[in-house]
């Protein structure tokens, strides 16, 4: 007799497992078989160009990476980093703090990015501590972002997802988004901007700007849709965090190292957060890592004449892990990865403006760098199109050989950072088939 499934997957539907085999699960699910570059395959052997997630910034298999983490494993297989070091951890952090313009003095590593988000919390709730403001430890996050899954970061996270686990902790308070295509009150751009920007001071009146710690924003938010912040809404949430003497977090869990083909979306805004996080592209999927960053100001206060942070898990900062990041930090830097990403990104997004503008279901087709997506819903109503043609749809695209992440009617694309123009045209001319196939 078979074996009935046993695995409970993460944001997915699971159907009732009693009757179900693996064999069952995985004519629902996509089972990746094998990996190499921008390319998976399946158990029939059909293959895909792997755009699910930003994880895999140079794609699979890349025997760069792959070496200089066999070697680390040869010599160190795992060192703590409590208490403990090993020779990767600091070239790694300068290396990355330079990256980032010098804005940073240190960086904390955590082994994914919701654990790099609830570090931030977690830091920012200390340095008002420290500093006996002990009353400053509410967050204000945007409507539609995506900050993890911990109990902190679900909790400043505004997709009704935190809503299934009941209480989450106190004092987390959300503000619109400037979303072109759903906005908040209806207006032009700017008037949309200084809506947002005033409910933004109308909450942190309503919370109080003694209690509030921290604002975090997502520079281009990313499972909500891929949708880029505009960016004077941006600089002045800035200015609006530091006259009011707020935290300001840059959440770049997705966009962080390259993806928006800036080293961080920051740069590309021209904001100055105090703490930043990264992890999705820190080691591309190679080993699960994050870090967060904080400025001077945090530091010197947290660790005036020294001090502790009581926060960390046992395996943050592997030298696995570093020793890929610091490959693959290599690698965008020699083959100019960066400019690619802009390049390319922008390549398949206005070719696709271009294929898919007599679809009257397209109703917006945005991103930065290598962050793409295209949104679907009625022109004139808004309304998202019907859960069934988003099924149909899904199910296309796979056939058309593309693993995109369609989801709330917004097909996501993250194509690798070195995608080439050839792929990038299979990427273009497949998806355009599969949304002509399903709305023509
Ligand atoms: C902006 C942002 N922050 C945090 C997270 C959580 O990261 P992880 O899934 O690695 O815990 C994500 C994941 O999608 C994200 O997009």
């Amino acid at each position: 007799m078979s074996e009935s499934y046993s695995v409970l997957h993460p944001f997915s539907f699971m159907p009732n497992l009693k009757h179900k085999t693996e064999e069952d699960i995985s004519k629902e699910f996509t089972y990746i078989k094998e990996g190499m570059g921008s390319w998976v395959f399946d158990k029939e052997g059909k293959n895909y160009f792997y755009a699910t997630t930003a994880v895999p910034s140079v794609g699979l298999g890349n025997p760069r990476i792959i070496n200089a983490m066999t070697n680390q494993f040869h010599k160190l297989s795992f060192s703590s980093t409590c208490g403990q070091m090993h020779e990767l951890l600091q070239p790694l952090t300068k290396k990355l703090i330079e990256l980032t313009d010098n804005q940073f003095s240190l960086a904390f590593y955590t082994n994914d990015g919701s654990g790099a988000v609830e570090t931030a919390i977690k830091l920012t709730r200390q340095y008002f501590n420290e500093l006996n403001q002990k009353e400053k430890s509410c967050f204000i996050s945007l409507d539609g972002n995506y900050h993890g899954t911990t109990i902190a970061s679900g909790s400043v996270t505004n997709m009704g997802i935190k809503e299934a686990f009941g209480v989450q902790i106190p004092g987390c308070f959300s503000a619109p988004f400037p979303n072109m295509l759903r906005p908040p009150i209806d207006g032009t751009e700017d008037e949309i901007v200084d809506f947002c920007l005033q409910q933004l001071i109308n909450t942190i009146e309503k919370v109080g700007p003694e209690k509030t710690a921290a604002i975090l924003v997502e520079p281009v938010q990313g499972v909500n849709g891929i949708i880029p912040a505009n960016k004077r809404y941006l600089k002045e949430v800035e200015k609006i965090a530091k006259a009011n003497n707020i935290l300001l977090i840059a959440d770049e869990v997705t966009t962080g190292l390259g993806r928006t083909g800036y080293w961080t979306a920051s740069q590309y805004y021209g904001i100055e957060p105090d703490l930043l996080t990264i992890s999705k592209g820190l080691t591309g999927g190679y080993f699960p890592m994050g870090v967060t960053f904080m400025t001077e100001k945090i530091e010197n206060v947290l660790l005036k004449e020294g001090g502790i942070f009581l926060h960390g898990a046992t395996q943050c900062g592997h030298p696995v892990g570093c020793a890929a990041a610091l490959e693959l930090i290599s690698i965008i830097e020699e083959d100019n990865l960066l400019k690619n990403a802009r390049d390319i990104g922008q390549y398949i997004k206005t070719r696709l403006k271009i294929s898919l503008q007599d679809i009257p279901n397209v109703a917006e087709i945005r991103g930065l760098g290598m962050m793409i997506s295209i949104e679907l819903a009625d022109k004139q109503t808004r309304e998202p199109i019907n859960f069934k043609d988003g099924e149909i749809l899904s199910k296309k695209l796979k056939t058309q050989g593309i693993l995109g992440n369609y989801f709330n009617s917004i097909l996501l694309l993250y194509p690798p950072l070195n995608t080439s123009l050839l792929d990038a045209d299979f990427v273009i001319d497949n998806v355009t088939k599969a949304f002509k196939n399903v709305f023509k």
